[in-house]
């Protein structure tokens, strides 16, 4: 059976983007097809300016949103990655396999390192590591696919790079992954500033609609979202993103092709209000789910007590299996 991997990093409230671009597939087909794990990836969240208090918050909120989306602990593994030592013990093996300057190409370490630079402060050294980590999380288990959004696909790719690096000097240990992408929503895009990523973490909160928006929030949001100069409802990422992301977004919400929906709207107003009330309606059953769930925290820490030791399990032999294969001594 096909082995599945994907994780989300508790640094801010989860999105439409993260839904749409990864959740949502995670509940309504991966977990059926595969045997399936999902992360709660903490220790990644730990790689920015970080209040601990926050961190701890958002790791619950982010197990509950997943369980209120779809994902079944009786189909998959849904557990929290400081509760498994084995992503921390291979990432350091791994760091032995990888290279600094294949760690300062990544984009997204370029992004982070120049924000922060900009705003004068310093850079955590596990932000340069982090996609070794990442790495670790996915090759642990042996996965053959990472279902995730367009922006986690260098960093699967350098999973990819270490997986077979590490095989052709130590013998076979690893599986190499692919990456997976929805067809539609793949990179969702903010509502104020359609050339940028729909980010948890990133500034402009007012072009990001959360999963935990009140309704009469998202409307606002999707209303005051902002267009492109031209009258024309067309499907065109580069000349027209705003409108082209609401398309993206209405056809993700309803099944169906962004392109020929834009044949339907003669304006704008009536792309953003049917889009609007999409996004309502696909957020109302996850929502009324979190309500109940937060209402029963004992089941929620049973379901990731249960989950960190089942993915203990999986990945211990395989991360054992690498520290031989690297060198280290067994443990007399
Ligand atoms: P994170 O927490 O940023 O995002 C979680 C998932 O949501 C997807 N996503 C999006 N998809 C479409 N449009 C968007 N605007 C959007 N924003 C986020 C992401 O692509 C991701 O699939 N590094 C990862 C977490 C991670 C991980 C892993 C993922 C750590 N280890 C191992 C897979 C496997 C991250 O920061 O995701």
């Amino acid at each position: 059976m096909t082995r599945v991997f994907s994780g989300v990093k508790p640094t801010g409230h989860l999105t439409l983007g993260n839904y749409l671009g990864a959740m949502r597939r995670w509940a309504a087909v991966d977990q059926h097809q595969a045997d399936a794990l999902f992360c709660i990836v903490d220790l990644h969240a730990l790689t920015v300016d970080h209040d601990p208090a926050r961190v701890r918050r958002l790791s619950r909120q982010a197990a509950t949103l997943l369980l209120a989306s779809g994902l079944d602990p009786e189909v998959c593994t849904v557990f929290v990655q400081s509760h498994v030592d084995e992503h921390p013990r291979l990432s350091y093996v791994l760091e032995c396999v990888a290279t600094d300057g294949e760690m300062r190409r990544m984009i997204q370490y370029k992004e982070k390192t120049a924000r922060e630079g900009a705003r004068g402060g310093s850079v955590r050294l596990s932000l340069l590591t982090y996609p070794v980590l990442m790495a670790a999380d996915i090759l642990a288990y042996g996965a053959d696919e990472v279902p995730v959004g367009d922006d986690q696909a260098q960093h699967v790719e350098l999973t990819r790079d270490l997986a077979v690096r590490f095989n052709q000097r130590y013998g076979h240990t690893f599986v190499v992954p692919r990456a997976t992408h929805p067809k539609v929503a793949a990179r969702v895009m903010n509502l104020q500033e359609p050339t940028a990523k729909m980010g948890k973490s990133e500034d402009v909160g007012s072009g990001i609609v959360y999963l935990l928006d009140e309704p009469d929030v998202v409307r606002k949001k999707v209303m005051r979202a902002v267009t492109d100069s031209g009258r024309e409802v067309a499907y065109d990422r580069e000349g027209r993103p705003g409108v082209t992301n609401l398309l993206e977004i209405l056809a993700a919400c309803e099944g169906g092709n962004p392109e020929d929906l834009s044949g339907v709207y003669e304006s704008y107003g009536a792309l953003k209000k049917d889009t609007a009330e999409a996004v309502v309606e696909v957020l109302r059953p996850v929502q009324e789910r979190h309500k109940e769930l937060c209402a029963d925290p004992a089941y929620v820490e049973g379901v990731l007590r249960n989950g960190a030791e089942r993915a203990r399990e999986m990945a211990r032999p395989r991360v054992d299996a690498a520290y031989r294969a690297i060198g280290l001594l067994p443990p007399v």
